[in-house]
This record gives C-alpha cells, sequence and structure tokens, in this order.
C-alpha cells in the first residue's frame, strides 16, 4: 500500500502591489521577487502560481500545511504589496502546479486569458472570487506547457 501523504493544503490571497510605475524597475522588482520566492519555495516544497494584472497580484499557494502557513505569513509582511486577503485555504488531494514559483504578468501575450477571466473588476471591488483567480492560473500553466510541449505529460 502507498503510504499516507502529509496533509495537503492550497491557500489564494490577493493583494495590491506597491512596484514602481516604471516598467524597467518594475520588472527588475518582479525578478527579485521571483528569485526569492523560488529559492525559498523550492526547500520548502511550495509550489505556486502568481498572477499580475496592473497593480493587483493574487497568488495560489500549495504544499504541506505548516509549509504553506510560514510561507504566507512572510509574504504578508513584505512591504511590496498591501492589503492582503485570503480569498481560499483548504485542504487539497493533489497538486496543481508544477513550478515553485511562477509568476505571469497581464500583457499583449497574456490579454486574451485576463480578459476572459474578468478579474480585474473583482479585483477593483475588492471581491475576486477563489474559482476565477485558480481557473486563469490553470490555463496560463497549460498555455506556457503547450508552448513547451509538454503538456502531455500533465493530462
Ligand atoms: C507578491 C509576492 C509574492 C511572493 N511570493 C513568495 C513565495 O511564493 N514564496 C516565498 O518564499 N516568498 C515570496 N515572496 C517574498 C516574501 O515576501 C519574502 O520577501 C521572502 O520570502 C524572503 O523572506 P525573508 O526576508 O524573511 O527571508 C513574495 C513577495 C511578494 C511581494
Amino acid at each position: 500500500m502507498r503510504a499516507k501523504r502529509t496533509s495537503l493544503v492550497h491557500l489564494i490571497y490577493f493583494s495590491r502591489l506597491n512596484l514602481s510605475s516604471d516598467p524597467q524597475l518594475r520588472a527588475s522588482q518582479i525578478a527579485d521577487i521571483t528569485r526569492q520566492a523560488q529559492k525559498k519555495n523550492e526547500f520548502s516544497v511550495i509550489t505556486s502560481f502568481l498572477l499580475v494584472d496592473q497593480n493587483f497580484a493574487a497568488q495560489i499557494i500549495e504544499g504541506e500545511r505548516t509549509s504553506v502557513h510560514e510561507t504566507f505569513n512572510r509574504i504578508a509582511e513584505d512591504q511590496r504589496h498591501r492589503d492582503v486577503q485570503i480569498c481560499e485555504w483548504r485542504e487539497i488531494t493533489k497538486r496543481e502546479f508544477v513550478n515553485s514559483f511562477k509568476c505571469v504578468v497581464r500583457g499583449p501575450a497574456t490579454e486574451a486569458q485576463f480578459a476572459k477571466s474578468n478579474l480585474l473588476p473583482m479585483f477593483q471591488r475588492g471581491t475576486p472570487k477563489a474559482s476565477a483567480i485558480h481557473a486563469l492560473a490553470i490555463a496560463q500553466q497549460s498555455e506556457a506547457m503547450s508552448k513547451q510541449g509538454i503538456d502531455h505529460l500533465f493530462i
């Protein structure tokens, strides 16, 4: 019999970014976050997906309960964003994201799916649905994997 897995959870939150309005500076700030998060998440066996739409961020973090808790507590204190609010936190049976940390920013290449998700008006009202964040992150991951030709591994 297979050994019982430790308890897996996912946490979905959204926040408002305090990043520069200068595109180059902003890109380097996002690159800094990515570098830090990748390293820490690999160490804690966290998988995650961050969506950035204008100054709004939404992230799904999945992993062992204690690791997700510790990671989120660190993220919530980060001055690079504010108004951090949890949308959903629940047990899951399996992970859905393959990277320790992946960030997708709304832009020409990702516009169609961001527009379809209708998340921006929800962010502006302060009531984004966890299901909408989750669906957009999954769609973005699928598209990225298809482009890399590895989608068949994750059906
Ligand atoms: C939007 C956003 C998402 C982040 N995501 C993660 C993450 O997934 N994992 C992580 O360890 N840190 C993440 N960070 C960075 C943490 O807030 C923190 O700066 C980093 O973990 C280093 O923490 P330390 O200085 O206490 O070691 C994120 C920061 C921001 C602003």
